[in-house]
């Protein structure tokens, strides 16, 4: 774990402490540790707690049934999602409570209640039907930030379909692989979509995708931009000539679904060069994403405006945008476009205008705000926020310091939250009317959850440093990986033998604080978004000029990490500036923009140890500008004293 060393020096310095102030406890929901007594005591029993604040049809028979690494939960209950998150507000009389209040990015804007989302669902739910999904069947959905995309997912639910969705900045060969992975019947898409101020496209990738998918019957198409599209008489419909045909049936009785039924996959990169389809059942991931929604962020139904601005192409948009809020009937935002249009200030200019009280995003913004500076939040209203969260990297105390003090004014305590799309849910994360909090630790795990840090051989760490791992099942754990139950055994519970093993690296501080150090796998994190080192450097080699690439995450101020390329070029080509753009273009194409190389270094070697293994760990020091480490492993020392020498001079893309 090389890479944490800095991270353990820099965070032993932080001692600061913010307990949770009286005026936030007196109000809290939680201001004890009685639910982390109970969890202790019997944890099926306090999950099962959890359960009951659902609709269930049938109940379950059984907490759950855990054959090490298969769990099901909650088995032989049956529910509905879209009950669960649209039906039982409307029939509790709270039809015209807003769900969201949807803000496009050139300024339009949809205020959405449950009822009206609810009779959207059904329709939409017709129309999948009409168009031959059953039951079982998974769709696809590729979609800006919209208000169909909620629908879309939640009629998928409604008749028992499974979703994949595929984040709206992936490529058309990304999307393509992921359909046929999934083998999905119907893709719902939209024209375009707005980002900084101008219409990009989606159809169009769409088009080139469902070129090569077999399986896609039908593609949907929502008319957001105006753009225009090209289109396939039979295959492609609007979505608003489907919702708006007289014939269209309004009601669509929900599924009775299983506990353990598919309700969808999500993919994302491991250290493979392909993406791991991540499997989320029905009654386990409703309970863990509704009970931490409502104890994380202290949700107070009736008052808080809660704005969870993340994409829902990534699994917090999946669990904090739709299923959590929806299912304890809150009021949220949903924000189309970027934090920078039409001004720097529009997140601010949102928070200000809906009177938002609870905010969650990323530290990746929260750094970009701080190096904008403070006059862009200071010209705005923020006295309603009370708490703040952040999720998908490590923040830094300096970020967490900032954001309490500039966005919270010092009152609003900041939930750091750990979780992946493995865990469906939040898993350490402080409880705000209980935590007393340190600045950049992610504190504690939650009730009903169980952490351990092991070192090299497994064996339980107290203090210091060691390899984050879950010692017993939870109820929104993934199932497995889409076709390939092996896979899922190895990657995640064979380093450690009986552990969930979730690929970061921490560290518990004398008086149990957890702090997260990141990944210590070949997955990179840029600006909160998950990219394989493998996927990137397959994507380079695919180019036909390129002989050998090597990638890494160096650290960014901004992002996080940035992505760093080593490319080997075949003979006779030349590693110029256009070259490295044309390379960069074409990981885009690949994988999508997320995935661009900031710098690549053109070498004519890489530095390899006698058995042929890349030497990341160099690379990454060279990336960070250290002093290079041990390289008498290496077959020839003298490559990466070049490569450092070229690193120096390479440009690098902002
Ligand atoms: C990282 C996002 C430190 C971590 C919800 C994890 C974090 C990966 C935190 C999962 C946090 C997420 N502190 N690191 N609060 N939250 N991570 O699947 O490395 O997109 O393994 O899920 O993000 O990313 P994913």
């Amino acid at each position: 774990m090389a890479d944490s060393d800095a991270a353990i020096e820099a965070l032993s310095f932080e001692d600061r402490r913010f307990p949770p102030s009286p005026e936030f406890v007196n109000h809290a929901l939680a201001t004890d540790a009685s639910m982390y007594d109970d969890a202790t005591k019997d944890r099926e029993a306090f999950w099962a707690k959890q359960a009951e604040s659902l609709d269930w049809y049938d109940k379950w028979s059984t907490i759950c049934e855990w054959n090490l690494p298969f769990a099901k939960w909650f088995v032989g209950g049956t529910l509905n999602v879209s009950v669960n998150a649209l039906d039982r507000h409307v029939v509790a009389g709270k039809g015209d409570k807003v769900a969201f209040h949807w803000e496009g990015e050139p300024g339009d804007t949809r205020t959405i209640t449950y009822a009206q989302m609810l009779d959207e669902v059904e329709r939409f739910a017709n129309v999948l039907k009409n168009l031959g999904v059953k039951r079982g069947d998974r769709v696809n959905i590729y979609m800006p930030m919209i208000p169909e995309l909620p629908v879309a997912m939640l009629a998928c639910t409604r008749i028992g379909a499974a979703h994949s969705v595929v984040f709206g900045g992936f490529s058309s060969e990304a999307l393509r692989d992921r359909i046929n992975d999934a083998e999905a019947k119907v893709l719902i898409t939209a024209d375009g979509g707005y980002r900084r101020g101008a219409a990009s496209g989606l159809k169009v990738n769409v088009d080139v995708a469902v070129k090569e998918t077999p399986t896609i019957e039908h593609v949907v198409v929502v008319r957001r931009t105006g753009q225009d599209v090209e289109w396939s008489e039979g295959r492609d419909h609007w979505w608003h000539d489907l919702m708006d045909d007289s014939a269209l049936e309004k009601h669509c009785e929900p599924e009775r679904m299983d506990s353990e039924d598919l309700l969808y996959l999500l993919y994302t990169s491991g250290t493979t060069a392909k993406p791991k389809g991540i499997m989320h059942t029905t009654g386990g991931y409703l309970t863990q994403v509704a009970f931490t929604h409502k104890y994380v962020f202290d949700l107070h139904e009736h008052e808080d405006i809660y704005w969870c601005a993340a994409d829902i192409g990534w699994v917090t948009g999946h669990s904090y945008i739709v299923y959590g809020p929806l299912t304890n009937g809150a009021t949220s935002v949903m924000y189309e476009g970027t934090p920078d249009f039409p001004d720097k200030d529009r997140w601010w200019s949102i928070i200000e205008k809906y009177r938002v009280s609870i905010l969650y995003c990323a530290p990746t913004a929260i750094r970009t705000f701080m190096k904008w500076g403070t006059k862009y939040p200071d010209g705005h209203d923020l006295s309603t926020l009370r708490l703040l969260g952040s999720v998908g990297e490590p923040i830094n105390p300096e970020a967490w310091v900032w954001y309490w003090n500039t966005i919270g004014g010092g009152r609003c305590p900041v939930v750091d939250t750990w979780w992946q799309t493995e865990t469906g849910g939040i898993m350490i994360s402080p409880l705000p009317g209980v935590t007393t909090l340190k600045p950049g630790s992610a504190t504690h795990p939650l009730p009903g959850v169980v952490a351990e840090l092991v070192d090299e051989a497994g064996k339980p760490v107290t203090v210091g440093g060691g390899y984050l791992t879950l010692t017993e099942p939870w109820p929104g754990m993934l199932r497995g990986i889409w076709g390939d139950p092996e896979r899922y055994k190895e990657t995640y519970w064979s380093r450690f033998e009986g552990r969930y093993f979730a690929g970061d690296g921490a560290k518990l501080d004398d008086e149990g604080y957890l702090w997260l150090l990141g990944r210590v796998d070949d997955v990179m994190n840029v600006s909160g978004h998950r990219v394989s080192t493998t996927e990137v450097e397959s994507a380079l080699v695919d180019h036909p000029t390129v002989a050998e690439a090597a990638v890494v995450g160096a650290n960014d101020a901004t992002t996080g990490q940035a992505i760093i390329a080593y490319v080997t070029l075949k003979a006779g080509e030349t590693g110029d500036e256009a070259h490295g753009q044309r390379l960069r273009e074409h990981v885009s194409v690949k994988i999508g923009p997320i995935a661009k190389p900031k710098t690549i270094v053109f070498t004519d070697d890489l530095p390899k140890t006698r058995s042929g293994k890349i030497m990341r760990r160099l690379l990454r020091d060279v990336a960070e500008g250290r002093a290079l480490g041990d390289t008498t492993t290496l077959a020839d020392a003298g490559v990466v004293e070049e490569i450092a020498r070229r690193a120096a001079t390479s440009p690098t893309e902002e």
